[in-house]
């Protein structure tokens, strides 16, 4: 990722620039000295404009937002660095518009020892871009049997922990993680799966997967652990995250819970919110994710909960698969989407469909996460060190033709009109990623 030096003086000239968090929403000028935000106001930039250093970027109709935060990607580095690597997975989060990016510990060797967790920051420090906060392992080696040092992972600076890819079975083991990490206060993030119900299974259990012939996989085998889970997290106090939450199920059970009082969040994908497991006739092995595509109710149960905040975080759930893996087919590929590149654009079809307000969407994607994981969430505020996402609402394009940072293409919004793009992402202060004009 090629970085120039922080500019030191930049401006957004009469720009609309949204941050929900302070209640902006304003056409002004907004100026960065030294990566550090100092005005924002309408004509801030009079004075500063004649600097010959000064870059200006009009606004145009374009959106300066706080630069987002993704909880939940797959970077694949180390082990299965043909799928992705850490500078190419940096690289596709700063043209999503990541200032923040998560990282989860399904790599080869598992990220579950503190080395692991040094190697990864100083591998990410010494590329720049959006800050990498790894997600270490819950239990050995993803093996689900012996917990990980949950102490030691923190201290070298593990921002939760995840077996994701598995779920965390044992209810003994998610009791002690989960008393673990109140001490240490993290959260754990559960891939609520059934295991033993979803042996063999390459889709959602439906009309769909009986017309196909294929054996698919029921609601119940995630909302079984998600109702035992939340049953743990209330009796430890424990910090609980659902990744990509995919049932009416899981909704219903998060809401209640929320409504008890326990310490419980969810996020939910792109595509579960905008896909059904009717896109598995026809995309085939693309639309393979785990947990699977589901049905309309599904998706509507979702969207509500998004827009109600009972489903606090969007994640794109990042998985980036070779082709050729996924040209096995549908029983053979492995599951997952990439879709760091592709994720704002495609939320923003639910805005402008009226099922999702636009604070809701940016307050999903920025202060919800930062909150999860513990850090202070980019902000449109003097003072702050700049993490921005600048956006051209109207733009179309489409990600199969636009040669994306990600090193794979395994979406099925590859060849989709989307209407939206990020144009530049502003990480600590420094531009990490420019559209070229
Ligand atoms: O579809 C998925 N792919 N779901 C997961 O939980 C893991 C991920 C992967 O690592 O490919």
């Amino acid at each position: 990722m090629p970085l120039p030096p922080p500019p030191n003086l930049l401006v957004f000239r009469a720009i609309r620039a949204i941050d929900p968090a302070v209640a902006l929403d304003a056409t002004v000028d907004v100026v960065i000295e030294s990566g550090t935000i100092t005005r924002i106001a309408p004509d801030a930039s009079s004075s500063v404009l004649r600097a010959d250093n000064a870059i200006v970027i009009e606004g145009r109709g374009l959106w300066l937002l706080p630069g987002l935060v993704e909880i939940h990607a797959h970077l694949r580095e180390p082990g299965f660095e043909h799928k992705e690597d850490i500078a190419t997975g940096l690289a596709a989060a700063a043209a999503g518009g990541y200032a923040h990016l998560c990282a989860m510990p399904n790599t080869s060797p598992v990220c579950d020892t503190p080395e692991a967790i040094l190697r990864m920051l100083d591998r990410a420090r010494s590329l720049g871009g959006p800050r990498l906060h790894p997600i270490a392992a819950v239990t050995s080696g993803l093996a689900g049997t012996d917990l990980t040092d949950l102490r030691a992972l923190r201290d070298a600076g593990a921002v939760a922990f995840s077996d994701d890819g598995r779920c965390v079975m044992s209810g003994e083991l998610l009791r002690r993680a989960l008393l673990a990490a109140r001490e240490l206060d993290a959260p754990l993030i559960q891939h609520a799966e059934d295991h033993t119900m979803t042996v063999g299974t390459v889709m959602h259990e439906g009309a769909v997967s009986r017309r196909l012939g294929v054996r698919g996989w029921p609601r119940e085998a995630e909302d079984g652990i998600v109702a035992r889970d939340l049953e743990i997290a209330a009796s430890t106090g424990g910090h609980y995250h659902l990744a990509h939450a995919s049932t009416r199920g899981s909704v219903r059970l998060i809401r209640c819970a929320l409504e008890r009082g326990v310490s419980v969040t969810a996020e939910a994908t792109p595509h579960h919110l905008l896909l059904t497991d009717a896109q598995v006739a026809t995309s085939g092995a693309l639309a393979r994710v785990n947990p699977p595509l589901r049905e309309g109710e599904d998706v509507e149960a979702l969207r509500a909960a998004l827009q109600d905040g009972t489903v606090s975080c969007v994640a794109t759930d990042h998985a980036p698969h070779a082709s050729e893996e996924k040209a096995r087919g549908l029983l053979d590929a492995p599951a997952g989407m990439m879709g760091l590149e592709l994720c704002l654009p495609l939320m923003m079809r639910l805005v402008e469909a009226g099922a999702l307000r636009l604070e809701r969407l940016i307050d999903a994607l920025t202060v919800a996460p930062s909150r999860v994981i513990g850090i202070a969430a980019p902000s449109i505020r003097v003072g702050v060190r700049a993490d921005l996402c600048l956006y051209d609402p109207q733009e179309c394009w489409s990600a199969g033709r636009a040669g994306l940072r990600s090193k794979s293409r395994n979406t099925p919004f590859l060849d989709d009109t989307l209407r939206g793009r990020v144009r530049m992402c502003i990480a600590d202060g420094v531009i990490c990623f420019e559209l070229a004009s």
